[in-house]
């Protein structure tokens, strides 16, 4: 399979990696072009292109930049594809988002409402780019790590379901995007290794309007 990214950072290297190690084609791509990227193909194998590149070579794109530049995300390219939102809101880096702050949207929210025609799943958003890396992993339960998604289209949710079981974890799917919420930034299921049990009870232990303890998920 092919697959675009958007955001050359932690996350869009980690996610690269990974599905370069099980055999797809990926394109990555950044803000400032090719020219800063010049290192990653003798690293990861990855094909570099620009943003308008990496949302054309695939039906499958993630998006892995800061929240505060959504609205940079070309809608017009990711019609009808399949796009995988790894993007979390972080108020000191992204600067104040009413709609988040009081509750009344999901990170996934606003990007759907940017990218009104593509099949947006959130993923990838409660890893630490770090786990992420090191692949599925079993916890001392005996099981493997379980990651939550969250979409509104079942075929795109099965695709990006699919490539997380390839990169070797086991996936929860925590309903639709309005549901989202559950595992953003500071909820109980962001970041922390949990099996496919102890997600299902994360999640539904979820309280919107309470927030953890801000990092207590950096161990
Ligand atoms: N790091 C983690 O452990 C982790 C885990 C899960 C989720 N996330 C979330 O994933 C997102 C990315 O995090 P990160 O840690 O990977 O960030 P990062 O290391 O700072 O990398 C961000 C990348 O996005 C690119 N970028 C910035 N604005 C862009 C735009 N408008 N269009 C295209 N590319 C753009 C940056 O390159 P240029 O500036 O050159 O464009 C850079 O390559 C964030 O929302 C974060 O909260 C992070």
């Amino acid at each position: 399979m092919r697959i675009g990214i958007i955001g050359a950072g932690s996350i869009g290297r980690a996610v690269t990696r990974l599905a370069i190690a099980v055999g797809h084609d990926v394109m990555i791509s950044n803000s400032r072009g090719p020219d800063t990227l010049s290192k990653i193909p003798q690293c990861i194998g990855a094909k570099i292109g620009t943003v308008q590149e990496a949302s054309d070579f695939s039906g499958i794109i993630l998006i892995a930049i800061p929240l505060r530049q959504y609205a940079s995300i070309p809608a017009e390219l990711l019609r009808d594809k399949i796009v995988m939102d790894a993007n979390n809101y972080y108020p000191d880096r992204d600067g104040p988002i009413p709609a988040l702050d009081e509750r009344r949207a999901t990170t996934s929210g606003l990007l759907a409402k940017h990218l009104p025609n593509s099949r947006i799943v959130k993923v990838f958003n409660a890893i630490l780019a770090s786990d992420l890396e090191k692949g599925g992993q079993r916890l001392p339960s005996g099981n493997r790590r379980a990651l939550p998604i969250a979409g509104n289209d079942d075929a795109a949710k099965e695709s990006v379901a699919t490539l997380v079981r390839q990169f070797g974890f086991d996936v929860l799917d925590a309903g639709s995007l309005t549901e989202s919420w559950r595992f953003e930034r500071a909820k109980p299921a962001y970041c922390i290794p949990f099996d496919r049990e102890g997600l299902r009870q994360a999640l539904a232990e979820a309280q919107r309007d309470i927030d953890m303890p801000e990092g207590s998920w950096r161990r």
